[in-house]
């Protein structure tokens, strides 16, 4: 059966778009729609470009009114990826999509993760820190920043007099390399939403 897919994007959407081009024609998964907290967002352009539906909300209708749970589950989506988006996500989402929330934070967590640690604060965090290499890592979403079940991690090495936007660089052809692809073997797994069984699942391709 077709699974459909909802992305949660807050910004720039170049990974949405990856993701889109990767399943377009794919007659088995379907990009469904595509949420954003953010009405200035490029990713809602790059939707229309690729004409994706796509919802605009704001914090009540995610946090108290459970209309983006609602709109997800009328528009039976089975899966959900963050990519680049900023806000956890509620309680009953998570609840409905146990183990089928997917979210690419652009780091080898558990280093430079979690609150407040996104776009180029990574980047710059990794610098300050001297890292001789950072990544990507793709994990299962639950209620913390950055802390769910990590799926897939890659790397690339950080070289002295690199700047955050060079790291960047790096990371996002990391991520485009790998995010599509590592969705794609999720949802071969074929587990409805709302059971556990990927709980202790981890694989990491250094
Ligand atoms: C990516 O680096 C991703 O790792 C992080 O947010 C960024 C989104 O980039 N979670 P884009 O909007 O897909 O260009």
């Amino acid at each position: 059966m077709i699974k459909r897919i909802a992305i949660f994007a807050s910004g720039n959407g170049s990974n949405f778009q990856r993701i889109a081009g990767y399943f377009a024609g794919n007659a088995d998964v379907e990009i469904a729609v595509l949420y954003s907290n953010h009405p200035e967002a490029y990713a809602l352009t790059r939707a229309k470009n690729l004409g994706i539906p796509a919802v605009v909300f704001d914090r009540n209708q995610l946090y108290t009114a459970a209309d983006i749970l609602n709109d997800l589950q009328a528009r039976k989506i089975d899966w959900i990826v963050l990519a680049g988006f900023l806000w956890l996500v509620p309680e009953n989402i998570l609840t409905a999509y146990r183990d089928h929330i997917l979210n690419i934070h652009p780091a080898l967590l558990p280093k430079h993760g979690g609150k407040g640690m996104y776009g180029m604060r990574v980047h710059e965090a990794v610098i300050t820190a001297g890292d001789t290499e950072s990544g990507i890592t793709i994990h299962l979403v639950n209620e913390y920043y950055d802390e769910g079940l990590v799926i897939f991690q890659a790397c690339c090495p950080v070289l002295p007099g690199d700047t955050a936007e060079d790291v960047a660089h790096k990371i996002h052809e990391l991520e485009y390399a790998h995010f599509p692809r590592v969705i794609a073997e999720q949802l071969s797994k074929n587990n409805p939403a709302g059971n556990n069984s990927l709980q202790g699942y981890h694989e990491s391709y250094f």
